[in-house]
């Protein structure tokens, strides 16, 4: 009997050695091996030091908008975990907008990891030319983005355009967020101010809008923005339509 079953189990284990590796699972392993590649900041915003921000910030936006269902963006996304933490927590379709093909389609394969499909959409964009109609979305979410666009009133005015009436649109140069931890907070701003210090290189054209960010509002025709600030490292514009 026991015999038997022995003779069994080496069979079974003779089985899974000696049969041939799924090609499919290898192919699509190399694919997004050659995806992470071609977005080398995806670590920082996934498993790295930006990580443990995307909760809190989705947590924040759905408290203070009363976000529940209706229509997100996140506009220069790269692989947005923002809008995975939102679209886990809200009935929201989120759509995630980066001039970066490369971002969108690893974007694509986490989305399908988190068992999100269809919940939230990769979209190749230039935010001065948004590819959605007009008054498409309840919500639009953009963080670090703002300073590295061109011309950054037609962003706004696209901004605008694409916005719902009744939406909200939170557009930051910088900042954390107010709901994350106090330690994680405190390392992030550290690893911000060693820009100022010469410490760490300054990424090229982060020079941003800052507090011009409302001027650049009004120079878009947007009737109802607000500058909301973090101490040091943190400029929100808050449009309303
Ligand atoms: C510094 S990353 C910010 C990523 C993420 N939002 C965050 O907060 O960490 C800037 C992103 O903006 C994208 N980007 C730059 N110019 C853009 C444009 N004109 N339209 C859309 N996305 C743009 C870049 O490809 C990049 O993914």
């Amino acid at each position: 009997m026991y015999r038997l079953l022995l003779a069994r189990i080496l069979v079974a284990m003779a089985l899974i050695l000696l049969s041939p590796s799924d090609p499919i699972a290898e192919e699509s392993d190399g694919y997004v091996a050659m995806l992470r590649e071609k977005v080398p900041g995806h670590e920082r915003h996934t498993t790295g030091h930006f990580a443990p921000m995307w909760e809190p910030m989705a947590r924040q936006m759905i408290e203070d908008y009363d976000l529940d269902a209706g229509v997100a963006l996140d506009i220069g996304s790269s692989c947005s975990p923002f809008l995975i933490e939102l679209a886990k927590r809200t009935d929201m379709t989120a759509y995630a907008v980066d001039i970066d093909s490369w971002a969108m389609r690893l974007l694509g394969v986490m989305v399908d990891e988190a068992e999100l499909t269809g919940r939230v959409i990769p979209v190749e964009g230039d935010w001065q030319d948004l590819p959605f109609k007009d008054d498409f979305a309840d919500f639009i979410f953009s963080r670090g983005t703002i300073p590295f666009v061109p011309d950054q009133v037609q962003a706004l005015r696209e901004t605008y355009r694409v916005l719902k009436p009744g939406g909200v649109a939170f557009i930051g140069h910088g900042g954390f967020g107010r709901l994350l931890d106090p330690e994680d907070r405190d390392r992030l701003v550290a690893w911000r101010l060693a820009w100022d210090t010469g410490e760490r290189a300054r990424p090229e054209g982060w020079d941003g809008p800052k507090e011009g960010l409302l001027d650049l509002a009004e120079e878009a025709g947007i009737p109802d923005a607000q500058l909301l600030t973090e101490p040091e490292v943190g400029w929100w514009l808050e449009i309303r339509k």
